[in-house]
């Protein structure tokens, strides 16, 4: 059993890890969290002293207990904690205080399962829960922690369910997926910031007394914070050291603070953000917590990375393509934007085609009245002017040229000068009587309401049903402003944000249930709700709107943290870039493109012959590599650029047969200083052959000797080396 309960000791265990709470005087005390350390009650870490000005509870002997001084598993507000706190209640007296004793622990086989939230599924692996009962006696409100033990994969998920038990109603004011509190601070917080068309970038600071923290309260989890943490040890590198990392399987506001406290513990909580948040419970209702998963890894950053991405490919990713190779794609949005027309995308298919491109994505701008971004959306109806004849007849054209169809959709908005608003205006997310803001000129629907998600959905449905679409592109082009909810009394207008990805969450459920052989790509703007939670309806999200090859190296190393390149939408797009109006050879776009999903964003009828070969070849080494690509391990071999001259990263087969090396040098020098690239993950005694060049090397050698960059003549070059046993 991978979960043991005795002697008031609660253990989980998985393959490098312990994970240990302990009942003290009634109180769940966290008492540790990290290497594997075998049948021990770990509480012996846990010292006590009068440090004044901590709370005593109430029966507690002499003034050296205090929750203010404990590492705590789960703590509410009001009773002596001065830390941050994960749940705050306001009872209908007004009071706030929370006093939660433990109750009750109970383990179960397989891995528990939150109604109408995305969260890990046990598939083949082995996995048990935990569920542990607090409640605070005088209101009657009870907690539940649930924690999932994927032993394999070194995860613990966590969640939890608050049920008012008592008489009266209540109002949660926070009520955060977990915490997990440390008995020191020599640590580094890594998180992922960012902007539109530069999400992920990587940043390490050390924790500080006082509060870091990052989070969305722009309704997604955004562009600017992404909801993946880690703290690592200050000596923690990619390949040694302690680290932990922290993923909310959610997709609306969230909140990940790290909190050095005056005893120089850390506490580190996750959840739902409280602003505009204040749920209602009347009695005998509950509320669920999104899922965190925890992982913990000694062996640095880097296999925090790789336990990330197989739990997430293998545990939450889900449908046909979760296993099934994805088509490689031509997407008509940098070719056209919104000037194209049937015989133009005739005319881009029958091209990619001669290539060996397999499916032809028709981008924003096919339907109602949408010739920019000024109007249209929500009215889901096909422009004959730009698609004479239908749907149906392009889509029949796309697949007597030989390749598959998919479609973009952007069911959450609405535009003003749309059908759809004049006939509902009270379906957008606005205030009544106040003027509201706009985002890229238009408003977001309000999807907490069941028949704004219905009408969506059956328009949805009408135009998946009149053809044969094999892929559809989910986008989202702004964040919530004006929240308010037509449908909801004013008491409850503090639940609308939760709400809304409640009803995206189920919405999505059902879209992807009614059409199980479609491929969802997300997308928000790029990569604006680049999270777990959206992973498990999506099982690729578009990565950015910035596709220029040099920047992506900056955003796809963020994002290779928490998230496996299955997920990453990535393309090669058109020379000069059209957001940075850099050009670099094709080379480079296809080896960068390569680290995700592939495929094209371009003009294919206006490339030149010689660029055209060279895409052939991509194609075909793309489908060579697909297996290695997409389920190999993932090794990042430098950082994203700030220190070295390369940015390198390796694909190796879990046998450690084979290896795919790829590099970009970024500034060619005068008089140039060599570079060499350092594999890893390879078997040490095997001997290798690199494809196309000549020697056989050990694994050893490779890892440890490193193998030389050729000097290339210009800048942003690439290298792609394939590594074979031999
Ligand atoms: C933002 C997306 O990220 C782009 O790829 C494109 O689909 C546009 N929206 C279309 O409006």
């Amino acid at each position: 059993m991978a979960i043991n309960c005795k002697d008031n000791v609660i253990t989980m265990e998985t393959r490098n890890s312990t994970y240990q709470m302990k009942v003290e005087k009634g109180f769940l005390i966290h008492t540790y969290y990290g290497e594997k350390v075998g049948d021990m009650d770990m509480s012996y870490l846990s010292r006590t002293i009068d440090r004044g000005f901590s709370g005593i509870p109430e029966g507690v002997k002499g003034r050296d207990f205090s929750l203010d001084t404990q590492l705590l598993e789960y703590p509410s507000y009001g009773t002596g904690d001065f830390r941050n706190d994960c749940l705050r209640v306001e009872y209908a007296d007004g009071s706030q205080v929370t006093d939660l004793k433990f109750v009750s622990c109970q383990v179960k086989d397989g891995k528990y399962a939150l109604e109408g939230l995305p969260a890990m599924y046990q598939g083949d692996k082995k996995a048990e829960t935990l569920e542990i009962t607090l409640k605070d006696e005088f209101k009657n409100l009870e907690v539940v922690l649930y924690y999932g033990v994927f032993e394999e994969l070194d995860i613990i998920t966590r969640a939890c369910r608050v049920i008012n038990k008592g008489q009266e109603k209540v109002s949660l004011l926070r009520v955060y997926s977990m915490c997990v509190d440390f008995y020191d601070r020599d640590m580094d917080l890594i998180h992922f910031y960012g902007r539109h068309a530069m999400e992920r970038v990587t940043e390490r600071t050390p924790l500080h007394h006082g509060m870091q923290s990052v989070g969305s309260r722009r309704g997604y989890s955004s562009h600017q914070y992404n909801p993946m943490v880690i703290l690592c040890k200050h000596n923690a590198t990619e390949d040694a050291g302690i680290c932990y990392g922290a993923s909310f399987v959610y997709s609306g506001n969230f909140a990940a603070e790290a909190e050095v406290a005056q005893a120089n513990n850390t506490r580190l909580t996750m959840g739902i953000h409280d602003a505009q948040f204040k749920f209602v419970l009347n009695p005998g209702e509950d509320f669920t917590a999104p899922e965190v998963l925890l992982s913990f890894s000694r062996q640095g950053l880097g296999q925090l990375s790789r336990n990330y991405h197989k739990a997430i490919r293998e545990n939450i990713c889900r449908g046909k393509y979760k296993n099934a190779r994805r088509p490689i794609l031509i997407n008509n949005w940098e070719a056209t934007y919104f000037d194209f027309n049937t015989d133009k995308l005739l005319d881009i298919a029958r091209e990619a085609k001669k290539l060996g491109i397999e499916m032809l994505v028709m981008d924003d701008g096919w339907f109602g009245k949408r010739d920019d971004d000024n109007s249209g959306l929500g009215d889901w109806f096909v422009n004959e002017k730009k698609l004479p004849g239908g749907l149906k007849k392009l889509v029949d054209g796309v697949n007597d040229i030989g390749l598959k169809f998919g479609i973009w959709f952007e069911p959450e908005m609405v535009s003003e000068d749309s059908e759809l608003f004049r006939a509902h205006p009270d379906w957008a997310l606005t205030v009544p009587g106040r003027s509201f803001t706009r985002g890229r000129n238009q408003l977001v629907l309000d999807f907490s309401r069941q028949e704004v998600r219905d009408y969506i959905f059956d328009r949805m449905s009408e135009i998946l049903e009149s053809a044969n679409i094999e892929y559809v592109k989910w986008d989202a082009n702004r964040h919530l402003t004006d929240v308010w909810s037509a449908a909801l009394p004013a008491e409850k207008q503090g639940e609308v944000f939760h709400r809304y990805i409640l009803g995206l969450y189920d919405f999505l459920e059902k879209i992807t249930q009614k059409f199980p052989d479609v491929l969802f790509e997300g997308c928000s703007g790029g990569g604006g709700r680049f999270d777990a939670g959206m992973m498990y309806y999506h099982p690729q999200i578009w990565c950015s709107d910035d596709t220029d090859a040099v920047e992506r190296l900056v955003i796809q190393y963020g994002t290779s943290f928490g998230y496996p390149v299955s997920t990453v939408g990535s393309h090669v797009s058109v020379c000069p870039n059209h957001q940075t109006g850099r050009s670099v050879s094709m080379k480079t776009r296809g080896v960068v493109a390569m680290a995700g999903t592939f495929g094209y964003e371009l003009d294919i009828t206006k490339m030149s012959q010689e660029d055209k070969e060279e895409v052939k070849v991509q194609i075909e080494d793309f489908k060579k590599y697909y297996e290695l690509i997409q389920r190999g391990d993932y090794y990042r071999l430098t950082d994203d650029g700030k220190t070295s001259n390369l940015v390198a990263w390796q694909f190796t087969s879990e046998d450690k047969k084979e290896a795919l090396v790829n590099g970009v040098v970024l500034k060619t020098r005068a008089n140039p200083v060599f570079i060499t690239v350092y594999l890893k993950g390879l078997n040490p005694d095997s001997v290798y052959e690199i494809e196309g060049q000549s020697g056989r090397f050990t694994g050893a050698a490779l890892m440890n000797g490193g193998y030389p960059i050729p000097v290339m003549p210009d800048d942003y070059q690439a290298v792609q080396l394939y590594v074979k046993e031999c």
